[in-house]
């Protein structure tokens, strides 16, 4: 890339920026429903959805539902402007239970024929035992579910690109104030961009 191209794509990312931080500021006060689901054994998935939960509760106007996803209903998803989900790594990706649910779109819930779940904002979190044994393919395999049924991804960017992430085992056990920062600022970034999309679907539909 030139100079010039460089310059001209700084601009460009400068100026889309500012509409996105300017219809933030826009974003309605009320009426953001968030669904985080996870599924959890021994604790520590569900610590980090409590994060999750916490950042999109610091958003303001936001209904946060937190659930299990064996306990998730057909309503909740469909009345979710976001969805967040999270799973710990089994064998290198999501557990079973967690794929279930998302087959259950298709299976139980018969989203995805006319892909009702279509335009909602998602994001994704995963702890794993391992420091680097499958958590990023975990969030990327929940992301690119969220993508065959036409939702809209995100993540927090930065150090935790794909969404939230913790390291559980002998390493680094449990869940740290930075992880659990991670998984705040999750909650939070999804929260505004379902806020924004919400503000724009609004006015096209
Ligand atoms: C059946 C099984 C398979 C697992 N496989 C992996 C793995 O491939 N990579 C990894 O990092 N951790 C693995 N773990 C560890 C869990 O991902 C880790 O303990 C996680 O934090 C558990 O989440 P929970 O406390 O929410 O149940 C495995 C655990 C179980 C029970």
């Amino acid at each position: 890339m030139n100079r010039r191209e460089l310059l001209r794509d700084v601009s460009i990312a400068t100026a889309a920026a500012s509409l996105v931080s300017s219809a933030q500021a826009q974003v309605p006060a009320a009426g953001i429903n968030v669904l985080i689901a996870y599924y959890s054994v021994t604790g520590n998935t569900e610590k980090m959805a409590q994060g999750v939960a916490e950042g999109a509760k610091t958003v303001s106007g936001t209904s946060v539902v937190l659930k299990r996803v064996g306990e998730v209903t057909a309503e909740d998803l469909l009345s979710s402007d976001a969805v967040i989900i999270g799973s710990p790594v089994y064998f290198g990706n999501m557990a079973g239970e967690v794929k279930t649910f998302f087959d259950n779109w298709l299976l139980k819930f018969d989203f995805f024929r006319e892909f009702k779940m279509r335009n909602k904002v998602g994001g994704a979190f995963a702890t794993g035992g391992s420091i680097s044994n499958g958590k990023e393919i975990t969030m990327m395999a929940i992301l690119e579910a969220m993508l065959i049924n036409k939702m809209i991804i995100t993540s927090a960017g930065g150090t935790f690109g794909f969404g939230a992430s913790a390291t559980t085992g002998p390493d680094s056990p449990g869940i740290d104030e930075k992880e659990l920062a991670a998984a705040r600022d999750l909650g939070k970034r999804v929260t505004e961009v379902a806020g924004v999309n919400k503000r724009g679907l609004a006015q096209v539909q």
